[in-house]
Formats: structure tokens, sequence, C-alpha cells
């Protein structure tokens, strides 16, 4: 199936019935490993993750705080110690178990630069959490610790991924199809 919308034409890659099923199960996981501790302190990332970020948290039993950070890079490309942050948390993580939610692993710059400052402010572990992880993309290592679904390097959009600001709310991740010999901004 395929839809157009705004002029672009979207191929869906994985649709809201698999996104839904995947996310109860990276929930059970997280779950799992978190029982029996203190509780964790779940991070989203704004914009792209709220989605995956409501869902996934709404499904976790064990005692949960959320909170979000922002980032953006300069210009189109993320790079190294390019990631301005935009939003910081609110709470303090010093000795709390983090988990970071993210939408998408591409680079790799975005969760390694938030994951070392984390680490710095002192939290007692953080783990990483991603929808999506374009792996052949990567530039720096990140160890991600609940992985949805491994995707290439297509610029996918929906379940809260955007393509300058829009589909965002789509309930299926998908392709964007670029047209050949048109101008994209
Ligand atoms: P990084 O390159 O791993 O630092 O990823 C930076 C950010 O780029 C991600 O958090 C996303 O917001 C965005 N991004 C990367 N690939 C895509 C894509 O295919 N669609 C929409 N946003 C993307
Ligand atoms: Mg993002």
């Amino acid at each position: 199936m395929s839809h157009v919308k705004d002029s672009h034409k979207i191929r869906t890659l994985i649709d809201a019935a698999t996104l839904d099923k995947r996310v109860t199960e990276l929930a059970a996981q997280i779950d799992r490993d978190y029982a029996g501790g203190d509780g964790l302190v779940a991070v989203g990332v704004l914009k792209g993750a709220i989605y995956f970020f409501t869902d996934l948290t709404r499904r976790l039993t064990v005692p949960v705080t959320v909170d979000f950070f922002q980032t953006s890079s300069y210009g189109s490309g993320t790079s190294a110690g390019e990631v301005r942050i935009k939003r910081d948390i609110d709470m303090s993580i010093r000795g709390r178990d983090v988990l970071l939610v993210e939408d998408i692993v591409d680079t790799g710059w975005t969760l390694r630069t938030i994951l070392d400052l984390f680490r710095f402010r002192g939290a007692r572990t953080v783990r990483l959490c991603a929808l999506l992880d374009k792996h052949e993309a990567r530039e720096v290592d990140v160890p991600i610790d609940y992985s949805g679904f491994r995707i290439g390097r297509d610029f996918v959009v929906g379940y809260g991924l955007d393509y300058d600001e829009r589909y965002r709310n789509l309930p299926d991740i998908g392709v964007v199809e670029f047209d050949e010999g048109r101008q994209e901004a």
C-alpha cells in the first residue's frame, strides 16, 4: 500500500499492527530487566520519539518517571561535536537507572552525546532503546540495549518521524519516495 501525502509518495515499510506488536515485546523485555529495582527514569528524545515513547512507557509495569530531552544538529546531517541541546531534562538522574528512548539511530552521534552526558551526571545505569536502527549509517558506536527494527538507509517518516516537520502523525512507518528530477528542500 502507498499513500500520496502533500505530494510525496510514501511506501509503507512497517505497518501499525507490526509496530504495536514489537513495542509490546520491547516493553515486556524492559519490564523483566528492571523488575525488583527502584524503577527507572524514561527519557524521550523529542520530537521523533513521542509516539513510540508514550506507547512503550504505558505498557511498563515497573515504576517509571518520564522526562524529555531535545537535540538538534547544525546543518543537514549529524556529526561529531555538533549535537546541540535544545531542551534538557528537568529531573536529577544521579544514582538513577535511566532508559533513553529514541526514534531512530542513524549516525549514532545524538545518542552517543546524550549517553556520555548522562553518565557524566552520575546516572547509575543508562540503557538505550531505539525503535529503528539504520545500522549501515553508523559513524560512532552506540550500544542499543533494546532495538525495535533494523532498517536500510532509506529516509523514513511516520509514527513520530518527520520530513521537514510533516508526516509525524502517520500511523505506519513509510519510506519517502522522492521524485527523480524534482528539487527537494
Ligand atoms: P543520528 O545521526 O544518529 O544522530 O540521528 C539524528 C536524528 O536524525 C535522529 O534522531 C532522527 O531524528 C533523525 N533521522 C535520522 N534518520 C531519519 C529518517 O530516516 N527519518 C526521519 N528522521 C531521521
Ligand atoms: Mg530523533
